[in-house]
């Protein structure tokens, strides 16, 4: 029986060469392994401090030397992260990343800022998250947003999220969680 777990799946990929990462399709995106290549586009929008503001994990400012590590990260063998940079034709407009994989993953995303309010993420979450649940045997994806995040909460809620906190009063972010027969059953509506 194939082993279909997200341990294997994360030790088999090897993003930077193609291999065992899967290039996705949407209406008007191409959803792909970033390159070496995309390093220029990644500084350009991330680098966008309103880009910036809600991840935790973009540094302010944003170096082409961090856009290389994380590239570099993401191609070790033992990297517990996969991403996907979504291209709409012209270059790399933002990014899918799934991190914890071998916990329960975690979904972040960013798109350049002109690249906002086209329904972009909301066109590309559920195509990243129907290859995570298909691909491997994940039960639930978490995701976590600011609570002044809308625009977050709507891609998270279109792609079947429900709020599951935040538990401790006062806090910043809001929590989020995608089980796997919710989402598909919310991909049949
Ligand atoms: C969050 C983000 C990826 C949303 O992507 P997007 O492609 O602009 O979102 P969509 O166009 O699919 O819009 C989703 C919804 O948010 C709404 N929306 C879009 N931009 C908005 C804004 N600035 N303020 C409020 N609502 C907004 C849209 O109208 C849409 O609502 P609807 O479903 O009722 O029509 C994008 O704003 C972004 O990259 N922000 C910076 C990084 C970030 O916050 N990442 C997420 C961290 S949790």
């Amino acid at each position: 029986m194939p082993d279909r777990s997200v341990d294997a799946h994360t030790r088999s990929r090897t993003p930077g060469a193609g291999v065992g990462h899967p290039t996705l399709a949407t209406a008007r995106l191409t959803l792909r392994a970033p390159a070496g290549s995309d390093v220029a586009r990644i500084v350009a929008l991330a680098g966008n401090r309103e880009v910036s503001h809600f991840l935790a994990r973009v540094p302010h400012p944003y170096s082409a030397a961090d856009a290389r590590a994380w590239l570099a990260y993401l191609q070790q063998a033992h990297a517990r992260e996969v991403a996907f940079a979504l291209d709409d034709g012209t270059g790399l407009i933002g990014v899918i990343s799934f991190r914890a994989l071998d916990e329960t993953p975690e979904i972040g995303y960013w798109l350049g800022r002109e690249y906002w309010g086209k329904g972009y993420m909301s066109e590309a979450a559920p195509v990243a998250l129907g290859w995570l649940f298909g691909a491997t045997a994940t039960h639930a994806v978490a995701a976590r947003a600011s609570t002044v995040n809308t625009a977050s909460h709507a891609v998270l809620s279109r792609a079947g999220f429900a709020r599951t906190g935040p538990d401790v009063a006062g806090e910043r972010d809001q929590t989020f969680r995608l089980d796997r027969a919710a989402f598909f059953a919310c991909m049949m509506i």
